[in-house]
């Protein structure tokens, strides 16, 4: 109206008010929680706006390296900031730093492919053949730790005593019973969605890696055709301890020539989780994984890696 210096015409505070909260604040209501994923233009140093949320009075100030929750009113408010859960008391405020991660270290199976099912397939015909009780519960449990390490597990629900020599026949028979079922396996069973994101995060610098305790890792990656993709692979060839071990991470981590807290691991175990922890790199989780109180992300989508890493 001629007049854009005497301030907004009124028709068009609503879309500011949309694109300053929702684009530049990044807030979101999903599930009926409130996200926060802030992003400021670079010419900006401040973004700062009230809010009411379940009737409590909020200011969320973002500035380049974090964002601030300001509390006023009378009740505790949970949220999520840049994927972490925080919590505000009343009358109190929190900082949340914005992590930048220079790699992303993904556990194999179960992360960047549904193998882990196949697992799952392989030990329950071994299990069934020894007429041991095996379900996906308990093969949760064998998530990220060693084939040897997986068996004895399974073994827990045996009423005899296994002799060495006999438990190779049976490691032997799972990890054939395993490959038949990788054979099967095609690029389309990289879902659109982890290619993606995959892709997203090579064009956006950021280093790659796998971390996994798999000695057919190998193989996966080029049934995947992933063969060539990752800029490093640490996997169950090279280790000595598997996860919780934090070794296959830390090998990956120097491969790629980065500080462990640089690092993000993205893992679908609970062994990987704490892997991540003691090698002192934060993680994202996903599958049953979210439910772990290790997990500093919980993902419902691979994709909201592309919300962390950037
Ligand atoms: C991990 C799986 O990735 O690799 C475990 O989560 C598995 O379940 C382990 O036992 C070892 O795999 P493999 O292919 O060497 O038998
Ligand atoms: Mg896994």
């Amino acid at each position: 109206m001629k007049s854009s210096e005497e301030g907004i015409h009124s028709a068009s505070i609503g879309g500011i008010w949309l694109s300053c909260v929702m684009g530049f604040g990044g807030l979101r209501i999903r599930r009926g929680n409130l996200e926060l994923n802030p992003k400021l233009p670079k010419a900006w140093d401040e973004l700062r706006f009230p809010l009411v949320w379940k009737g409590q009075k909020l200011t969320v100030t973002v500035e380049k390296k974090g964002v601030t929750i300001a509390n006023d009113g009378s009740s505790p408010v949970s949220l999520m900031v840049f994927g972490r859960s925080s919590r505000v008391e009343p009358e109190a405020s929190v900082y949340v730093e914005k992590k930048t991660y220079e790699a992303v270290i993904f556990d194999l199976d179960g992360v960047i492919c549904h193998t882990d099912h196949y697992h799952y397939l392989a030990w329950k015909e071994v299990a069934d053949e020894l007429g041991i009780y095996f379900d996906e519960i308990i093969n949760n449990r064998l998530r990220g730790v060693s084939r040897k390490e997986s068996f004895d597990i399974i073994l827990e629900r045996y009423d005899k005593v296994m002799r060495e020599e006999d438990k190779e026949i049976y490691l032997t028979k799972k990890n054939e019973g395993y490959k038949k079922l990788l054979e099967g396996m095609t690029p389309s069973d990289l879902s659109a969605e982890t290619k993606n994101t995959l892709m997203e995060l090579r064009k956006r610098g950021i280093k790659l890696a796998i971390g996994s305790s798999s000695k057919n890792a190998g193989l996966i990656l080029k049934q995947l055709g992933l063969e060539h993709f990752f800029d490093a692979i640490s996997d169950g060839n090279a280790i000595t301890h598997s996860k919780p071990h934090p070794e296959v991470f830390q090998k990956a981590a120097s491969m790629l020539n980065c500080k462990a807290e640089n690092c993000l691991v993205v893992e679908d175990a609970e062994a990987g989780l704490k892997a991540a922890k003691s090698g002192g790199m934060d993680c994202a989780a996903v599958g049953d994984a979210v439910k772990s109180i290790l997990a500093d992300y919980k993902l419902s989508a691979f994709c909201q890696l592309l919300e962390i890493v950037r």
